[in-house]
This record gives structure tokens, sequence and C-alpha cells, in this order.
């Protein structure tokens, strides 16, 4: 199926109650482990990659394009709506780079930079991916971030209802990820959402809006996000760790003299990275199923209809 317009994506979800969740993968498995997921709970989904914990020489050398002809390949064979985005590039540059390989999202990943400069780059990449039909996601804000050893505050700011008005008219981005509480990378406990902040965003600005660290956003608060804007969830940690858990534990099982064509690349049930992609894919629906969109493919023709 042809790729589709994250704005319709976005735009359905947020006229009919529901969220979409952006299931971060890293390589093919891993994306064909998220599409499983979608195509099982016939749900729209955002397919895509990311550039904030991947290596920048191996992405400017190539790796963008390897990433883009791999989400495309799987796109097209998909039974249900899929956009695929380039998530959090490292520079205007690379979400460029992303746009010639192919993908119909993408996002700079501007939260420690200046807004205004922020502003002057994202409006530039808006600039040259709406003239090819590619939607931008922008950023206002800065989640904290977990560590080894707590959460890390000290680059951490929250989005400004105002600034995000004048972002969003400045840049003209077509989704806007904010920071409301939300944390990054965190496994071990819940953030706490400032969801009278979320409101005063959601009154003052028309896009959809994002949240980053889907890992820790508490299930609890999943609708009431939803009701106040929020359309498209981020996720990665905790699909890495199901993914590494179901590895671990069938490279665990493998005795002594390993099959080694069985188990690796095989794609077959002795294939290591099956219970692997299965793990992942099991943590995908049930969060699929949380944020309402279980059952809201919608055949493409119908949906650019809306
Ligand atoms: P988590 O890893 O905290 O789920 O966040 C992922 C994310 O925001 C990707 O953009």
């Amino acid at each position: 199926m042809p790729l589709v317009p994250l704005q319709r994506i976005l735009g359905k979800a947020r006229s009919d109650g529901y969220a979409v969740g952006y299931f971060e993968a890293w390589d093919a498995c891993s994306l064909e482990a998220v599409l499983t997921a979608a195509e099982e709970e016939a749900a729209p989904v955002v397919l895509g990659f990311g550039a904030m914990m991947v290596d920048g020489t191996w992405l400017d050398g190539g790796g963008i394009e390897v990433l883009g002809a791999i989400g495309r390949s799987y796109a097209e064979k998909s039974a249900v709506d899929v956009a695929l985005l380039f998530n959090e590039a490292h520079s205007l540059e690379q979400a460029r780079h992303g746009i010639d390989a192919g993908f119909n999202a993408v996002m700079i990943d501007t939260h420690s930079w200046q807004t205004d400069d922020a502003i002057v780059a994202v409006k530039e990449l808006c600039r040259v991916a709406h003239q090819s039909g590619v939607a931008v996601e922008g950023e206002l804000g800065s989640p904290a971030e977990a560590t080894a050893s707590g959460v890390d505050h000290s680059h951490a700011s929250l989005t400004d209802p105002d600034e995000a008005a004048r972002f969003v008219e400045r840049t003209a981005v077509d989704c806007l990820a904010v920071s409301v509480g939300n944390v990054h990378i965190m496994m071990d406990r819940e953030a706490s959402i400032d969801m009278e902040r979320l409101r005063s965003i959601h009154q003052r600005v028309d896009v959809p809006l994002v949240i980053h660290g889907g890992t820790s956003f508490p299930p609890a608060a999943v609708v009431q996000a939803i009701a106040l804007g929020v359309a498209k969830f981020n996720v990665g940690t905790v699909l890495k760790h199901a993914f590494w858990d179901g590895l671990e534990s069938s490279v665990r099982s493998v005795g002594t003299n390993p099959e080694v064509h069985q188990l690796l690349g095989s794609h077959k049930e002795s294939d290591v990275m099956g219970v692997a992609q299965q793990r992942m894919t099991t943590k995908v629906r049930s969060l699929i199923r949380q944020y309402g969109g279980s059952g809201r493919h919608v055949v493409a023709a119908e949906l650019s209809a809306r």
C-alpha cells in the first residue's frame, strides 16, 4: 500500500478520538515486528527510524538511504495505513536526506537549540518537505531524560503555550512535539504529566500534538491527553527491552555447537530473532490498544476523501 500522508493519519486520529503510535524501529527485523502488530490490530501506524541513538557517521555514509529503502519496502507491502518517519535527525541536512531517501515525514531533533535557530531550520525544512508532499514534525521544549543515576532535568524545559503558537505559525509544521512532563528513555516509573499546560498548548495550537517518551507515559493519562490534542505517541525504549529480552532468552536456549544457518537469518521458527520480534509485536499491540487505535484502519481511498 502506498504511504499515507502523516497529516491524514493524524487528522483522522484527532477527529475520531484516538492516537497513533510511532513505534521506533532500528532495522528490518524490528520494523517488521511493528508492522505485524499494526496489521494484527488493523490499526494505522507510523513506521520509522530515529537518528538520536545512531552514529552520525554511519547515517551520513549512506545509512539514511538504507533505512529509507527498508521502510519503503515494508510500507509498500503493508495491509494498513502507514506513514514513514525519519525521527530526530541530527541536522537540517540529515532531514533533507531523509526526504530524498523516501520518508514521507521528517523531524529534526532541535530540543537543545535556541528557539530562533530552530525556527529558521524547521521553516526551511517545511519549505523543502512540503514541495515534495512530505510532512514535518516540529518540537518545542525539551523532555527530561532518564540516566543510569536518575532523571536528568538539566537540559529539560517545558513547552510554553504562547511560544508554541509562534513556533507553529512561523514554521508551518504539520504536528508539534511538546514537553509537558513527559520523560525520555525512562523504564522504571511513570512520568508526571502537566495536563493544564497541555490544555493551554491545545487551546493555542491547531496542529496535532505529539508526545515523545511514550515508554513512561502513564497509561491512565492517555485518554485525557488525546482529548487535549495528542494524536501521536512516540515509543522507543520499552520496545528495545522487549526485543532484547526475547533475543536473550532464545540465545540462552541454544546449546553448544549452534546450528548457525538455522539460528540466524533463516526466518524459520528456529531463527533467534523470531522470539525477539514476537515480544516486540506483543508490546506494540498492547500500546495500540491503549491508544485506541485497534480497528481504525480504513482503505486509503476513503481516507483521502476525508
Ligand atoms: P521512549 O524511548 O522514552 O519511549 O521515547 C521514544 C521517543 O520519544 C522517540 O522519539
